[in-house]
């Protein structure tokens, strides 16, 4: 019997036997913004397909990691269902088709495979008599085993728009035990367990236009795809894919950590499942660089990680679990992707980290949704409303997907349009408490004024001033109105940098522009009119100047940003990625994406790197391109961001490229110094580096050699000598203070001989009853004890007033069963607005109200005659 990894490397010896080219499994993020992820082996050739690029060779094979997420809460529940699988693959751009493509699967699988001809059954699109005729003719297969099916069925795409083309799939009959009778044919309702797809044929010759149309691709393609899981599952004769080789060891792996048996329930296997089918998801997620977060594909993973971890609770496991398992899937698969081991320690960090996070909060959350759950079924609602599950997710953070599976379980219905909605209300209540400056009706205002004028033209990135004629003028407040002129060369805000300030005059009339923002192209300038003259009328030329220091100060701050992303990388790992960026004339702020904090040693590394390209003079460039061209070129982007057609990348020397709209130095050198000023974490997985450049971060650096002066002043020494001053003083301090200890002690003695005075006999037992100023309750309890190691046998009531009020009583253990310490003392605490308690031969207490001192030690007198 073939093992899996048999099945994947005869696939590929298979093909490259025919003239393929095996490529290497490329990364699950895709080089497409059209894609979250890689959902099929098709993916990385998509530009191959469509002609964009020329495909370097034109018969390829590989065996594709994969990840689909669009049936995830039936992971678990059927034989078949996966987030994580691999896909054989062999691809032929503009070379063979459907002749090769037929004849070659049906060799494989007869011949290599060995499945017998009588189990097989394919399915052929509509209309496509040719696949059908070569089926026949090519492997002598019976024409009444092929199936014609739909659109639904044998029609594949990988997107709304771009390649796609009619197919024709394979399947297994696993025979009549899995449903229908010895008649059922493919297709026939009831038999979905039974006729089992492995391999599905696209004859990709089509490209779907936008509007929805077909046009004929330049040449005929040939993508398949065939699951491994499955066909290893048909050769094993195994009902599932989750007890093939493949995945079995993960299974087993958590039967061990779960102490529970695969096979003896539902509910366990179910559970075993879903762990073994996320668990491998989460590991290569990781791997390709994926970190948990809300958004795109760190969102995909944090959900899978969740229900993984959900998935533990239910099997009993309450330690942290997941992030072990990744050991055993690093051993199954690291022979077809190496690259596992190299990462398995981030691997399990990243994992240990959102695990132990979710952890915390998932008990909780549980719990709150089976109160909800019971309080519903109390009143005999089959269902809860949109409020309860919004604030399941919106107080307790728990996840929606979590709150419906567990109600699905519970036989509970929640309604997704009712969370939806809620969720939407809050956004427009967070939308509208957020100050608006524009009126309402501003978005069909920039429509219309789209419609007469067009964008403004923007010529801030060569030029800091600019004559300019007023197209619109409204008034805000008071002084302050919009301006919109037909051109501009203030900065507005975009890309985390600050919009330029400055002065716009003209008509005897000045105002200062104190914000530009920018929609649709459209420049809009806020400006507060100086010296109360109102002349700016729509028609008039005006004269509009960037503020300079302002504009310089961000451009070396926003030019710094890139040295720094570019840094980080290079020395915390190509996982770091933007996750956020704040670019002001004093400082930069940037996040990313790092899951722990960056110690001090990375954080000078990373300095120094910023520092020395600076010193290295690197000058900058700017060139426009398309996006394709800009893949090409490697530049860094923002994956999520819309960018236009053409889109501008900003490059120092060879060493950062980015995509980016923003101001920028011409030479790094101008950027003078960059300063750290510190490294923080704003969110699980994310982190946040604030850093000054130029003057600023002079200033800084010089404000610390200030401090450092200042205190080696104070302490009387020169800035040379200061760290050894400082561990001397540290030193000679710890003395001073262990004298100081030893010399209480010795006080406490002496007053405690000094006490003796005062002790007084109650019906023959000593007692001392005694109220002081001023002392802690340590002095108190040392005093107590230092009475009872002297009196023997005694009672020993202490009270200080120190504005609040201290007591401490001690009874010898020979005494306690008159006279409990813990109850006297709960007895005065009272007495002084207090509280507290403690154990029969020593206790402790305070009060709010220290004057209140002797009346509690009066009645501790009267007690102590009454119980002695
Ligand atoms: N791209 C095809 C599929 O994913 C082969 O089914």
């Amino acid at each position: 019997m073939l093992t899996g990894n048999e099945v994947r490397s005869k696939f590929i010896k298979f093909f490259e036997s025919k003239n393929h080219k095996h490529f290497e499994s490329a990364s699950l993020i895709p080089d497409d913004p059209t894609l979250l992820l890689t959902v099929a082996g098709m993916v990385p050739f998509k530009p191959f397909f469509l002609g964009q690029k020329p495909a370097p060779t034109p018969r390829v094979t590989t065996f594709q990691k994969c990840i689909r997420t669009n049936d995830l809460e039936n992971v678990g529940r059927t034989a078949r269902h996966h987030t994580f699988f691999e896909m054989l693959g062999n691809f032929s751009f503009g070379d063979y088709f459907k002749k090769e493509a037929i004849s070659w699967s049906y060799e494989f699988i007869t011949e290599v495979l060995g499945i017998e001809e009588e189990k097989l059954w394919v399915s052929v699109f509509d209309t496509d008599d040719e696949a059908e005729e070569l089926w026949i003719s090519e492997c002598n297969f019976p024409k009444e085993k092929i199936v014609r099916l739909g659109e639904d069925d044998n029609w594949w795409a990988a997107g709304p728009t771009g390649s796609c083309g009619p197919c024709s799939e394979i399947y297994v009959d696993l025979g009549v035990e899995f449903g229908g009778d010895e008649n059922s044919r493919l297709g026939d309702q009831g038999t979905d367990d039974r006729f089992i797809e492995i391999w599905n044929l696209v004859f990709t010759e089509w490209n779907r236009m936008e509007d929805g149309s077909l046009e004929p691709l330049p040449k005929k393609n040939i993508d398949t795809g065939a699951g491994l899981e499955r066909i290893t599952a048909v050769l094993q004769n195994k009902a599932n894919n989750f007890e093939t080789d493949l995945l079995f060891p993960i299974v087993q792996a958590m039967e061990k950590i779960a102490g529970v048996k695969y096979g003896e329930s539902g509910k366990i296997d179910f559970s075993l499942k879903v762990i073994a089918d996320h668990a491998r998801a989460v590991t290569f997620l990781v791997n390709d660089g994926v970190i948990p977060s809300n958004e795109g594909r760190g969102y995909v993973l944090r959900r899978i990680l969740r229900r993984a971890i959900r998935h533990g609770r239910l099997l009993g496991v309450k330690e942290l679990f997941l992030f072990e398992i990744i050991d055993v899937i690093v051993e199954l698969m690291k022979g077809s992707y190496p690259e596992l081991e190299k990462n398995i320690k981030h691997i399990k960090k990243v994992v240990k980290i959102e695990e132990e996070k979710f952890s915390n909060t998932l008990d909780q959350g549980i719990q709150h949704v089976m109160n909800a759950i019971e309080e519903a079924k109390k009143s005999k609602k089959d269902y809860l409303s949109g409020d309860i599950t919004f604030k399941l997710y919106d107080t307790y953070g728990f996840p929606y997907e979590l709150t419906e599976e567990i109600c699905e379980e519970n036989e509970i219905k929640i309604y997704k349009n009712e969370f939806d909605k809620k969720m939407e209300e809050q956004r427009n209540k967070a939308r509208n408490s957020r100050e608006v400056i524009m009126e309402k009706g501003q978005d069909s205002f920039i429509e219309s004024f789209f419609d007469n004028y067009g964008k403004t033209e923007f010529t801030g990135y060569t030029s800091l001033s600019e004559i300019a004629k007023i197209l619109h003028v409204s008034k805000i407040k008071d002084e302050t109105y919009m301006i919109i002129t037909d051109k501009t060369p203030f900065y507005a805000e975009a890309g985390g940098q600050q919009a330029d300030n400055g002065i716009i005059s003209g008509n005897g009339s000045t105002g200062n522009v104190i914000d530009v923002q920018k929609q649709k192209g459209i420049y809009i300038h806020t400006v507060k009119v100086l010296n109360g003259i109102y002349n700016f009328v729509e028609g008039i030329e005006v004269r509009m100047e960037v503020a300079i220091n302002r504009r310089e100060a961000m451009a070396k701050n926003h030019s710094a940003t890139h040295l720094l992303q570019k840094a980080l990388r290079e020395i915390l790992g190509d996982h770091v990625q933007q996750a956020g960026s704040l670019v002001t004339p004093e400082r930069l702020r940037f996040d990313f994406n790092h899951y722990e904090p960056v110690t001090d040693e990375e954080l000078e590394k990373v300095e120094r790197l910023v520092n020395t390209q600076i010193a290295k003079g690197l000058s900058s460039t700017v060139e426009y391109m398309s996006m394709d061209e800009a893949k090409g070129t490697g530049a860094m982007a923002l994956f999520g961001d819309k960018y236009e057609d053409v889109v501008r990348v900003v490059s120092f020397g060879e060493y950062s490229t980015e995509l980016c709209g923003g101001i920028h130095v011409k030479n790094v050198s101008e950027i003078g110094m960059f300063k750290i000023v510190s490294e923080t974490g704003i969110a699980a997985g994310v982190r946040r580096i604030e850093a000054q450049t130029g003057f600023k971060a002079y200033e800084t650096v010089k404000s610390m050699e200030k401090l450092i002066d200042k205190v080696s002043k104070t302490l009387k020494t020169t800035s040379s000598k200061l760290e050894e001053k400082v561990e001397k003083t540290v030193e000679e301090l710890k003395n001073s203070q262990k004298e100081i200890e030893e010399l209480k002690s010795k006080l406490a003695s002496y007053e405690a001989n000094s006490l003796f005075t005062e002790v007084q006999e109650i019906k023959g037992i000593k007692v001392l009853v005694k109220r002081f100023e001023n002392k802690d309750g340590g002095s108190l309890r040392e005093i107590v004890d230092k009475a009872k190691e002297k009196l023997g046998s005694c009672v020993v009531v202490l009270g200080a007033d120190n504005g609040k009020a201290i007591f401490a009583v001690g009874v010898t253990k020979d005494l306690i069963s008159k006279i409990k310490a813990g109850d006297l003392v709960k007895q005065l605490a009272v007495i002084a607005g207090g509280n507290g308690g403690g154990r029969p031969d020593f206790a402790q207490a305070g009060g709010k109200d220290g004057a209140k001192v002797k009346e509690a030690l009066n009645k501790a007198k009267d007690i102590l005659v009454e119980s002695l």
